[in-house]
């Protein structure tokens, strides 16, 4: 599979990267609707929630985001951070990890065994959580609904809060994988500006087939140094 790498350094969150750039011109549902609750409710939520096509999909996501962890030991404690109906936070505790699982949504975590799963509803950029207790964080398809056009200055101030606040309750030496769907390369490159000039992370977007927009994944690993 081709993979693009770009690293988050001051030089390329100001060019990212001369020779790769795309544009989505197909509109995802965060440009029709202003909240994410506004879309998925009723039957879009139910059909979203019950689809065994987008539970493959998301589990193959998941499995990437796994790689890209590289945890050492299933013994830790994952947010899930904007899990919907859990399709990737119930698939890792079968596999034996800790899970968290946090969505705005609250009927989406009427979908969990709360026994199971410790289903929190919240917004992820004012997560609920004391400092320094989460292994990893991972968060799948939810960051295009937080942060979507450069210029809106509420959604940037959402995006520096979810940041700061990621970095403040991820343990030292831990990693959180956000997968998601920018729009084009410029919203990755203010991302990539508001991580690097409000946290002290380390890290690098992966671009999954880069080149095949049907199959194009963007991933973004930010890495805790201690
Ligand atoms: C496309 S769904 C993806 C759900 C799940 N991660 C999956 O892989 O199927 C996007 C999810 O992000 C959640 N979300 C969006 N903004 C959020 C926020 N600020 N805080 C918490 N959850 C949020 C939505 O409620 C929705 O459940």
């Amino acid at each position: 599979m081709p993979i693009l790498l770009i690293k988050l350094t001051h030089f390329i969150i100001l060019n990212l990267n001369t020779n790769y750039s795309f544009n989505v011109k197909k509109k995802r549902p965060e440009e029709e609707y202003e909240k994410v609750s506004d879309y998925f409710k009723g039957d879009v939520l139910n059909h979203y929630a019950t689809s065994k096509n987008m539970i493959r999909i998301q589990q193959k996501i998941t499995d990437r985001t796994l790689e890209l962890l590289n945890l050492k030991s299933r013994s830790v404690l994952i947010l899930d951070a904007g899990c919907g109906p859990g399709f990737a936070g119930i698939y890792l505790k079968k596999m034996g990890y800790n899970i968290v699982a946090l969505d705005l949504i609250a009927e989406f975590l009427y979908f969990y065994e709360i026994n199971d799963i410790n289903p929190i509803n919240s917004d992820m950029c004012f997560s609920p959580f004391k400092p320094n207790i989460f292994d990893a964080i991972i968060s799948i398809s939810a960051l295009q609904w937080i942060y979507r056009d450069i210029n809106n200055k509420v959604m940037h101030f959402m995006l520096v809060n979810l940041f700061k606040s990621f970095f403040r309750i991820l343990k030292p030496n831990c990693k959180v994988v956000i997968q998601f769907y920018p729009k084009n390369k410029e919203i990755m490159e203010q991302i990539g500006k508001i991580v690097v000039e409000h946290t002290d992370f380390k890290g690098q977007f992966i671009i999954d087939n880069p080149t095949n927009h049907k199959k194009r994944k963007i991933f973004l690993l930010l890495n805790k140094e201690p």
